[in-house]
């Protein structure tokens, strides 16, 4: 089966990464489930156990040895389907940042930096029991020696990327900031280039290579998510 593009798939990331030939894709920009509302992982307040499923949607539930085998086949399927010297962001939790990277190193990525998304706005603290939570990463990787980099200006390509949170564009828990991830689309790739999302979410990924003129393919399994995606896209279009 080829898959169309410039579509958000309703399917399994790995399923759908399957059907992506290889060496066929010139960007990956991707947001998987970090497993913070796992429902097999606690945090603790004041002392005692809280559950965390409840805030997030059942799509950040895996058990952590699900979680790190869906991260384990992501990382392999993305060197085998990018083009060499092309590009992998990935964003992940700040818990998982040892294991992904050693993982993607052992696959053949090399490692070339952390971008830094610092929210100017962080929610409150409110157990007054640990620092603020004010910053995301997203980890820089290129399939073997970097080929493509589109370095735009000094003030563009500074790895800290400052954002007020609010601005989104649809009810995804975690939509990001539509503004980094075209910044990314620049850098990495060129109009008429193919970029890949396997967990699309609401989109974002989607709307910046439209916008940008880079064709996309993405998967999702959230058919919600799938309808915010399609609206953004028809905005643009
Ligand atoms: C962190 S969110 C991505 C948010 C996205 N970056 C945005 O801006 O909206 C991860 C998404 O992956 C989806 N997902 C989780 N497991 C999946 C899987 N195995 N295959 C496809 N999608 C999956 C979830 O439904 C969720 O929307």
């Amino acid at each position: 089966m080829t898959l169309a593009i410039n579509t958000v798939h309703r399917m399994d990331a790995i399923e759908g990464l399957r059907k992506i030939k290889d060496s066929s894709v010139d960007l990956m920009i991707t947001d998987p489930p970090y497993n913070v509302a796992s429902p097999h992982r606690r945090t603790f307040s004041r002392g005692k156990p809280v559950r965390t499923s409840e805030k997030f949607g059942h799509w950040d539930t895996l058990h952590p040895f699900d979680h790190e085998l869906l991260m384990l086949q992501t990382l392999t399927h993305a060197y085998r389907v990018l083009k060499p010297g092309r590009s992998l962001y990935l964003f992940a939790a700040l818990q998982q940042q040892g294991l992904l990277i050693g993982k993607a190193i052992e696959r053949g990525f090399v490692y070339r930096n952390h971008l830094v998304i610092i929210k100017k706005n962080p929610l409150p603290q409110l157990n007054s029991n640990n620092w603020r939570n004010a910053f995301e990463l997203c980890v820089y990787f290129t399939k073997g020696k970097a080929g493509q980099f589109n370095f735009l200006s000094q003030q563009e390509c500074v790895n800290v990327f400052p954002y007020a949170i609010g601005k989104k564009q649809s009810t995804h828990p975690t939509e990001k900031p539509l503004a980094f991830i075209k910044r990314l689309v620049q850098v990495g790739s060129n109009k008429g280039d193919l970029v890949v999302d396997p967990f699309m979410g609401s989109g974002t990924t989607a709307v910046a290579s439209a916008n940008l003129g880079r064709k996309f393919i993405g998967f999702e399994r959230e058919g919600d998510y799938i309808a915010m995606a399609e609206k953004r896209l028809r905005e643009v279009a």
